[in-house]
C-alpha cells in the first residue's frame, strides 16, 4: 500500500469521462465518497439473483433476473409496456408484498441484506429504499407536514430539527425557492411538476440509501420534466437511483447504466452509451430504434 502522502493516478468515473483524470492521495481515495471513485470500485449495494416472480401464483412476470446496482449509480430500466419494470423496481422495497397471491423465488439483497429472508423489518426497508411513484401523490396537508410526516413517524419531534429536515429536503429536491413562503399551503395548491418534486423531499426527508422512481416524469410537461432529470443527476451524488422509463432520450440523459426488459426477461445490462450506440442484442437494437413496443 502507498504511503498517504503518495501521488496515485485515479481514473475518475471512467465510464462517464472518460477524458478525466485527477491525481489524489491514497488517502484521499479512502475518505472520499463513492461518487469520486470509478464507478468499477464502487459497491453493489442491490444484489438480484436468479429472481422469478408470479402473479396470482402462477402468471410469471418476471423470469430469472440477474443484475447488481453499484452505489452512486443511475439505472434506468426500459422496455415495452408489461415487460416488468414496476413489478422488478417494486420488488427491491417489497412494495409487491401488498398485492394478493404472489409468489416469488431467488435473492434480492440490499446493502447485503436478505430482503425476502423471514425476520427483515420491512418499515426500515422501506425507510432505506424510497419511492417516488408515476403520478404525484402528496397528501391533502400542506406542504411543510407532507415533508414532516415521515421523520415525525420516526419519532422526531423538535421544532427545530423538523424544520432543518424541512428545509434540507426541499432544497435537494429543488424545491425551496418555489414554496419557501408557502410552507402552511395545502401541497395540492402545487402544479404537477413542484408535486413530483415535492414527493422526491417527501421521500428524501427519510434519509433513504436508494430511491426507486416509476416514470416519475410521465405526467410532467417538458419544463417540468427537465427539472426532475437535472435533479436525478444532483441527487446521485448522494443516492443510488432506479428510474422506470419509457423515453429513450430521458435514459440517456440520466442514466449511467441502462436494463431492457422484454416479455420479464432481462435481455441486456450494460452501460446506457453502450446499449443506445452498438448493444450485443439484437432485440435491444429493434427497441430503441423504435422497432417495436
Ligand atoms: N397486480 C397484478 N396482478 C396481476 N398481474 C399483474 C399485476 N401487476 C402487473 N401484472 C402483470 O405483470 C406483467 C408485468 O407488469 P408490470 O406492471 O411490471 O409491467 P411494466 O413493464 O411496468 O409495464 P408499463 O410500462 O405498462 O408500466 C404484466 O403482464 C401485467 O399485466
Ligand atoms: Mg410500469
Amino acid at each position: 500500500m502507498p504511503k498517504s502522502n503518495e501521488k496515485v493516478t485515479l481514473k475518475i468515473d471512467e465510464d462517464l469521462n472518460q477524458e478525466e483524470i485527477q491525481e489524489i492521495s491514497e488517502d484521499q481515495i479512502y475518505t472520499k465518497s463513492p461518487q469520486n471513485l470509478p464507478i468499477s470500485k464502487r459497491q453493489e449495494v442491490i444484489k438480484i439473483n436468479d429472481f422469478n416472480f408470479y402473479y396470482n401464483r402462477t402468471k410469471q412476470a418476471l423470469k430469472n433476473i440477474n443484475m447488481n446496482i453499484k452505489q452512486n449509480t443511475v439505472v434506468a430500466f426500459i422496455g415495452p409496456s408489461g415487460c416488468g419494470k414496476s413489478t422488478l423496481i417494486r420488488s427491491i422495497n417489497r412494495m409487491n408484498d401488498l398485492v394478493n397471491n404472489i409468489y416469488l423465488e431467488g435473492q434480492i439483497e440490499v446493502n447485503n441484506i436478505k430482503i425476502y429472508e423471514k425476520g427483515v423489518d420491512v418499515v426500515n426497508l422501506r425507510t432505506n429504499v424510497g419511492m417516488v411513484f408515476q403520478k404525484a401523490n402528496p397528501f391533502p396537508i400542506s406542504i411543510y407536514d407532507n415533508v414532516a410526516f415521515g421523520p415525525r413517524n420516526q419519532g422526531v419531534k423538535d421544532k427545530a430539527a423538523l424544520n432543518q429536515i424541512v428545509e434540507d429536503s426541499l432544497k435537494k429536491a429543488a424545491l425551496w425557492d418555489d414554496v419557501k413562503d408557502y410552507l402552511r399551503d395545502s401541497a395540492l395548491s402545487l402544479s404537477g411538476g413542484q408535486q413530483q418534486r415535492l414527493c422526491i423531499a417527501r421521500a428524501i426527508a427519510m434519509k433513504p440509501k436508494i430511491l426507486l422512481m416509476d416514470e416519475p416524469t410521465s405526467a410532467l410537461d417538458p419544463i417540468a420534466t427537465l427539472k426532475v432529470e437535472e435533479l436525478i443527476l444532483k441527487l446521485k451524488k448522494e443516492f443510488t437511483i432506479v428510474i422506470v422509463t419509457h423515453s429513450m432520450a430521458q435514459a440517456t440523459r440520466v442514466s449511467d447504466y441502462t436494463a431492457f426488459f422484454l416479455n420479464g426477461e432481462l435481455i441486456e445490462y450494460d452501460k446506457t452509451k453502450k446499449i443506445f450506440t452498438n448493444p450485443k442484442n439484437k432485440k435491444t437494437e429493434d427497441y430503441i430504434s423504435g422497432r417495436f413496443g
